[in-house]
């Protein structure tokens, strides 16, 4: 039996690091990164969030801090979280000025600037005492088209705080149609929307629930997408361009990359993909037990977020990750 010689070598532009550098189809860069943070009110020292190891609660001084860190390594921005220290029903807390979240989005642009694209969480899930990311009917469902009246007036407590981006992330019905029309209607015209667009009903947001000290009893599986469908992340992304969002979003991230490709294919706005707590929780676990080599795992995991499609990530290995890629 002879051996055939083969003739294409797909191995010889593998040969040597310089080569493979020169060839190499996909590149995540710094700029491409969003750094997610918590900030928690009446805490003068940071909070570590044990099923992030790592990742922690701020407090007003230490978000400013990290941002500060961020934009030094060259991160694209920030997208940041508020956890009050008292809920209500209709989530009070999102809409007053003094609200911990509106407070740091202020410090967070008098800390940076223009340096680092500043992004809030649009979303009431943090300031409702039910955990909702709405408010609810007298039968206790999620009431669509009541919320919507109050993200349109978190629109606006976020821009006036200085927001750049804001992200709505409650998976109503025609939520970024409502915001940019408040917006525009208060001049915001420049404030940008990211909208979480595919959002999926996933067990993976478990550590995210603790670092929001999270009420939610319950599930989100009647305004969050089921699992299974992957036509339906489409079809919401490209509603939410029709109602004027600037970049669309896929979330989960890893579980999800053939939405992420989907989404980039059917639409011509930046797409972004969320490599959320859960998938920074198995991670640091797995590496934590030496399992798995940290560092490679964490670029092979941002460059195939970039690989699928996205153009921008948000992942709370950000900061550190830019530093790896400009070293
Ligand atoms: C909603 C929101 C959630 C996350 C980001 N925004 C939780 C949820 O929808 O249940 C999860 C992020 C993560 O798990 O890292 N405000």
């Amino acid at each position: 039996m002879s051996i055939e010689k083969p003739v294409i070598r797909p191995r010889r532009l593998r040969r040597t690091p310089v080569l493979r550098r020169m060839v190499a189809e996909t590149a995540v860069r710094p700029a491409n990164l969003v750094l997610p943070a918590f900030v928690r009110e009446g805490i003068d020292e940071p909070v570590p969030i044990s099923t992030m190891p790592g990742v922690v609660q701020h407090s007003r001084e230490s978000l400013r801090k990290a941002a500060a860190e961020a934009a030094a390594a060259g991160v694209g921005g920030i997208m940041l979280f508020g956890v009050p220290t008292t809920k209500d029903a209709v989530g009070s807390g999102a809409i007053d000025p003094e609200g911990i979240l509106n407070l740091a989005i202020a410090d967070v642009v008098a800390e940076v600037g223009d340096s680092l694209t500043v992004m809030s969480d649009l979303c009431l899930d943090e300031f409702t005492d039910h955990g909702h990311c709405g408010v609810l009917a007298e039968d206790g469902t999620v009431d669509n088209d009541a919320t919507l009246e109050l993200y349109a007036q978190m629109g606006l407590a976020h821009a006036e705080a200085g927001a750049h981006m804001v992200g709505p992330s409650g998976m109503m019905d025609g939520q970024v149609a409502v915001i940019r029309d408040a917006l525009d209607g208060a001049g915001h015209t420049d404030v940008s929307i990211l909208a979480y667009s595919a959002k999926y009903a996933s067990a993976f947001y478990g550590p995210f629930r603790e670092a929001v000290d999270s009420s939610l009893k319950g599930d989100r599986r009647t305004y969050q997408q089921d699992p299974a469908n992957a036509l339906e992340g489409v079809r919401e992304a490209l509603l939410d361009v029709a109602e004027g969002a600037d970049i669309v979003m896929v979330k989960p991230g890893l579980p999800y990359l053939d939405v992420l490709q989907r989404v980039r294919e059917s639409v011509d706005v930046p797409v972004a993909a969320y490599n959320i707590s859960g998938e920074y929780a198995m991670l640091e676990a797995a590496a934590a037990n030496g399992w798995v080599d940290r560092e490679p795992a964490i670029l092979e995991t941002l460059t195939a977020f970039k690989r699928a499609g996205a153009d921008v990530i948000l992942t709370y290995w950000a900061t550190e990750a830019a530093g790896w890629m400009r070293g």
